[in-house]
């Protein structure tokens, strides 16, 4: 075959436009993040996971009767069917990242409006897989400790529901707090690996369980979701602040990546990095375990030679402490990571279909000439 020369590859297809968005907006060298126009400080600081996932639904910040009649269609969401549960016992032993990616597609099955990709129809799914998502996370985690699963509670927020139905207790104000800002800074961050791949999925006109489901596996690599789980393995092992150079050090000498550190698109650090930052130092002081915010700090001064080289911290590098030291497994960092973005899936899957084009890039054939076919009995 031919192939008119020269070629251009762009491996990743970093740097590469393949379609507009109206939904956020990263700028990478100013370390600037919007979600439909609002910067993510303002959005950290004063906004819930409800009123962002509002605004990424409908593009505008709610009202208050809006946000009432959004947040009762999320609380009327907080169902899992019982074949769903059954699936999740049947699988119970899988990392949760894989429950919930089978548990999700295991979902498809029961919606009643799977196969109907129109907008309105989409948008109402995305609504209810963003509540269904953290009660799968939830449900699983019980069923594989052996433990009674926890009904939902309406006079709990998303972020508190999903903390009570995941530990059986009521959780303080301050866990809940934290929790939200974590869903509202996950909530949506552009085409990314699992983004993508959710428009890949949705350019064929796969509904948006089929979408989610892939993204979910697409999350679930250590160079996309996976890093907040490393980060605190990368802590333990450290163990002190003053054996993080020598840590970096050898890492670095192996070539191996610094987890929580890097980014596709930013050069300078994540802009939602500052507002985890903020909770790992106060939760590690209140809590009596300062040594977690010291060895934090101690890599991020060990990797400073490198933010010239535009490698600086990313939101997982933070966020996995302030997991634990909520007394969340670490295996459900990532889950977490899932259970923020799901509106931000469903709404690049709801642009992608709003003027939907077959995503088909090109890969440059560099194997064999045509050759001629050997018969089985003339080979070796
Ligand atoms: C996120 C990530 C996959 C981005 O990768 P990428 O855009 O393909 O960037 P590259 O791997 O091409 O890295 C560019 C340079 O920065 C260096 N670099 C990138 N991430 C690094 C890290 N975490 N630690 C140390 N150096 C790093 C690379 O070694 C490379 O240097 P080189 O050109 O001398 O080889 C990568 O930074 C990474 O693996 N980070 C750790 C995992 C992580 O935290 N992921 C969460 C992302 S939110």
């Amino acid at each position: 075959m031919t192939t008119p020369e020269p070629v251009e590859i762009h491996r990743g297809l970093n740097g590469v436009y393949f379609d507009r968005s109206e939904t956020s907006d990263i700028d990478g060298h100013a370390g600037e993040l919007r979600y439909r126009g609002y910067s993510i400080h303002d959005l950290a600081t004063h906004s819930s996971f409800e009123e962002v996932a509002y605004l990424l639904f409908h593009g505008e910040l709610p009202t208050r009767a809006q946000l009432e009649a959004f947040d009762a269609q999320l609380k009327a969401a907080r169902t899992l069917p019982d074949a769903v549960l059954d699936v999740i016992r049947a699988v119970q032993g899988a990392h949760p990242m894989d429950v919930l990616r089978t548990a999700v597609s295991a979902l498809a099955a029961t919606d009643p409006e799977v196969a109907d990709n129109s907008r309105e129809a989409t948008a109402r799914k995305g609504v209810r897989l963003t509540s269904q998502v953290p009660m799968i996370v939830a449900a699983h985690h019980r069923i594989r400790q052996g433990l009674p699963l926890v009904p939902a509670d309406p006079s709990l927020n998303h972020a508190g529901n999903f903390l009570q139905m995941l530990k059986g207790e009521r959780p303080s104000e301050d866990a809940v707090e934290l929790m939200d800002m974590d869903l509202v800074l996950h909530a949506e961050h552009g085409t990314n690996a699992s983004a993508f791949t959710a428009r890949v999925v949705a350019g064929t006109d796969a509904n948006l369980h089929a979408a989610v489901t892939a993204a979910i596996g697409a999350l679930s690599g250590p160079a996309h979701g996976g890093a907040a789980e490393q980060v605190m393995r990368m802590a333990q092992e450290i163990g002190a602040p003053e054996h993080a150079a020598v840590y970096v050090k050898a890492k670095r000498a192996n070539r191996e990546p610094i987890m929580g550190f890097g980014h596709r698109v930013y050069r300078v650090e994540d802009p939602r990095a500052r507002h985890m930052r903020e909770g790992v130092r106060r939760l590690s002081a209140e809590m009596g375990q300062p040594q977690w915010y010291a060895i934090l700090e101690a890599v991020v001064e060990a990797m400073r030679p490198y933010s010239r080289l535009g490698v600086a911290v990313n939101v997982d590098f933070y966020a996995g402490v302030v997991y634990y030291l909520h007394g969340i497994p670490e295996d459900l960092f990532v889950p977490i990571f899932a259970i923020g973005r799901t509106p931000g899936w469903a709404v690049q899957v709801l642009e992608q279909f709003a003027h939907n084009v077959l995503i088909r890039p090109l890969t440059l054939y560099t194997g064999p000439a045509p050759r001629e076919y050997v018969p089985m009995e003339r080979r070796g």
